[in-house]
């Protein structure tokens, strides 16, 4: 591994354009549980509690899950090591960019500035009937489900439901990433979900070099990959800090 931890570093710093693409994984190790895997969110819930279209005939029962998923277990996570080092790279001039398909905000917490957020984010909250948009810090979670006070409404989480579509810009600005990238992390993503998985494909496309940094193989791994750097984000990512010096 130490070799391969001296490989990467050894590539970032020669790339001119390097992106980050993350999943659920990066956020473990914040107490966020991923989605896929032994412990996987979608092993408890549903998935439906997240449909767009039985959330619009079913709010009331799946602001239950989502209070308990999002607004619970989410609320006291906080960046670790890995989101911490990505923040530090894009800082030094090592990183341009992070494409997550994370809606927790720990990227932003961490003081990460260009992050393209293809999934949406939790912390802010909209109503589908007026567009009214609003921090979830502002909203009463004791009541559920939330309304809108202009008109009423169930308010949906701004963060893409099964059968909703990926916001425009993000979803432009990460294939452009992609396109211009030299070297693109993978970190914590089965790389299960399209189109996000498309990214650090389309960066492949383009000829950058992929490492990524999963405890696990993923799709990904046998298909892209060039360096698998197998570990947890927050073990890996301060090694290759290291190695950046
Ligand atoms: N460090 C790095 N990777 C980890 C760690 C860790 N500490 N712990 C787990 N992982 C890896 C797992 O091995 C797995 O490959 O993170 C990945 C988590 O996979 P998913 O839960 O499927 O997460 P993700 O790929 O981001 O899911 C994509 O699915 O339900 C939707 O919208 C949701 O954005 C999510 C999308």
């Amino acid at each position: 591994m130490e070799l391969l931890i001296k490989e990467s570093g050894k590539l970032i710093k020669q790339s001119k354009f390097t992106i980050a693409f993350t999943g659920a994984g990066i956020s473990v190790e914040s107490g966020v549980p991923p989605f896929r895997g032994a412990h996987g969110l979608w092993n408890k819930y549903d998935p439906q509690v997240l449909d767009l279209r039985y959330f619009y005939n079913n709010g009331a029962e799946c602001w239950k899950y989502i209070r308990e998923i999002f607004y619970e277990f989410f609320a006291d996570a906080r960046p670790n090591k890995a989101h911490e080092v990505l923040a530090e790279m894009e800082q030094n001039g090592l990183l341009q960019a992070v494409i997550t398909q994370n809606i927790d905000n720990l990227h932003f917490e961490a003081g990460s500035r260009v992050v393209h957020e293809f999934h949406g984010n939790s912390k802010k909250l909209k109503c589908p009937k007026c567009d009214h948009v609003y921090e979830a810090a502002e909203i009463n979670f004791e009541v559920i489900p939330p309304l809108c006070v202009d008109d009423g409404e169930i308010l949906k989480p701004d963060f893409i439901f099964f059968g909703e579509g990926i916001p425009q810009d993000a979803y432009a600005n990460s294939f452009e990433a992609a396109e211009k990238a030299e070297v693109c992390l993978i970190i914590g993503s089965t790389g299960e979900v399209t189109p996000a998985s498309f990214v650090p494909r389309a960066a492949k496309q383009r000829g950058a070099t992929i490492i990524e940094i999963n405890p696990e193989e993923t799709i990904f791994t046998h298909q892209i990959t060039d360096i698998h750097l197998k570990g947890k984000a927050s073990e890996v990512l301060p090694k290759i800090s290291e190695a950046l010096i």
